[in-house]
């Protein structure tokens, strides 16, 4: 069964916003879709660009800075070029106000 540690609050991710938190040395890209929360691995898989700095695009998908390449932000598959291999997710809890994730492997 997995852990879930708090990582941040949920005033520090607003609708539309975004946030990266680290977990054993792992980067952690929050990002708030019409006020769900959801983790993913903050690293492109074509080049490692970090993915919490880039526009959330289709309701539900952020362009990479670097090459734009699109992750679905609950999936964490690589939607266009040049990604081909999805991000990792991790599960989100709510706890009041506290937003919690599954320790990163
Ligand atoms: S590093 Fe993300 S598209 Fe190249």
């Amino acid at each position: 069964m997995s852990e879930f540690i708090k990582v941040a609050t949920v005033d520090e991710v607003p609708v539309g916003g975004s946030k990266l938190v680290e977990v054993d040395y792992v980067r952690v890209a929050l990002f708030n879709l019409d006020g769900e929360i959801y983790a993913i691995e903050d690293v492109c898989t074509h080049d490692g660009g970090p993915l919490v700095e880039g526009t959330v695009v289709n309701g539900c998908e952020v362009l990479c800075p670097r090459h734009g390449a699109r992750f679905n932000i609950r999936t964490g598959a690589a939607v266009s070029f040049p990604a081909f291999e999805a991000t990792k997710t991790y599960a989100v809890q709510l706890d009041g106000n506290d937003i919690l994730i599954e320790q990163p492997a």
